[in-house]
């Protein structure tokens, strides 16, 4: 067993109380290698944010428990090494067991995600409890979830949305002891999060999606005012990413996201984290793609992460700036 405290990491109870009152949220970004990891760290530092680092299960059977731990432990050095003491919590992303919230904890996460949604809501409330009831011994903070987003989650996935009902989180929240909650108010993962048939365009020709369901999230900030909302599925699918890709032999079609602004104004209400892996994924394809067309015979794989890796830092501190407003909240 080792404590996240071990390893220089925070949970995430102080960084949420001060997103709220600062009208901002902290961007969780998910990671699955190095130079995701370091471009992380290096906008992150470079923008004074705070920080969460995500693990699917996915990333963990990628890159090994132990491998990530060290990462994490690696991040917060690196950061330090850089002259920024950046608050960073090392959190498990939809996690679906009991088992592999204990196991995380025990490999030094500081917040799980038990991500009980696709179960019926007392299923739900049981699993969450459990896990709350072991995380908080080691001071590990609960991330739950109601509602389902539509998509594919690891291996889950729903055709459609189901929003969350307002009228079930003050009974989630007390029967489980969560210390934040994702909600699904039309967010999905991936980068096809709404058919063009969904969408309208505007007078520049550019598809525009439905908006977010914030009469949903305004009914649940009353129901629980100052608690702590996660947004899931909150990409927003770069348009000239997209293009770089489709231009360099991708294959992308009718990629669509959250528009910047829906974002912003979410961060501005009781949401205080925002998750962001598509965007990043975007990002590093592109760049590879780039190198790969335009220097066929490069082979040295430092010579397209690396520019990979500056696409995603810009990519990350783009957000943390304009989007989550968590720049210069340390
Ligand atoms: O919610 C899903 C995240 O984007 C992680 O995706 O399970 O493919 O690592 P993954
Ligand atoms: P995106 O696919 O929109 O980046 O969402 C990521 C996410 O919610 C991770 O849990
Ligand atoms: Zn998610």
């Amino acid at each position: 067993m080792v404590s996240f405290k071990d390893l220089g990491l925070v949970n995430s109870r102080e960084l949420f109380k001060k997103a709220m009152a600062g009208k901002y949220a902290i961007p969780a970004f998910n990671f699955n290698n190095m130079e995701q990891l370091q471009a992380i760290v290096l906008a992150c530092v470079e923008t004074k944010s705070p920080v969460i680092l995500q693990v699917s299960s996915g990333a963990r059977k990628y890159a090994n428990q132990t491998m990530l731990r060290y990462m994490a432990q690696g991040a917060v050095e690196y950061a330090k090494e850089l002259g920024v003491n950046v608050p960073i919590v090392l959190h498990l992303d939809h996690g679906d067991s009991f088992e592999l919230c204990k196991s995380c904890i025990e490999y030094g996460f500081s917040s799980v995600m038990i991500d009980g949604s696709h179960h019926s809501y007392n299923e739900n409330v049981e699993l969450t409890a459990k896990v709350v009831e072991y995380a908080h011994k080691y001071d590990v903070t609960v991330e739950g979830e109601l509602g389902v987003l539509a998509g594919v989650e690891d291996e889950v996935s729903a055709e459609h949305h189901t929003y969350t009902q307002p009228e079930e989180v003050e009974d989630f929240l007390k029967k489980t002891g969560v210390d934040s909650l994702a909600i699904s108010i039309g967010t999905s993962h991936g980068a096809n999060k709404f058919k063009p048939e969904q969408c309208t365009r505007n007078a520049e020709g550019i598809l525009v999606p439905p908006p977010l369901r914030f009469d949903i999230l305004e009914e649940i900030e009353k129901r629980i005012p100052g608690f702590p909302i996660v947004l899931h599925g909150a990409s927003s699918v770069p348009q000239d990413q997209v293009a770089i890709i489709n231009k360099f032999g991708g294959a992308l079609k009718d990629a669509i996201g959250i528009p910047e602004e829906q974002l912003r104004r979410a961060a501005t209400s009781a949401v205080c984290k925002i998750n962001i892996d598509s965007d990043a994924r975007l990002a590093m394809t592109a760049s590879v793609r780039e190198v790969f067309a335009n220097k066929p015979a490069e082979f040295d794989p430092r010579k397209y992460l690396g520019p990979a890796r500056d696409n995603l830092k810009e990519l990350y501190k783009h957000k943390t700036v304009n989007v989550l407003g968590s720049a210069n909240r340390i």
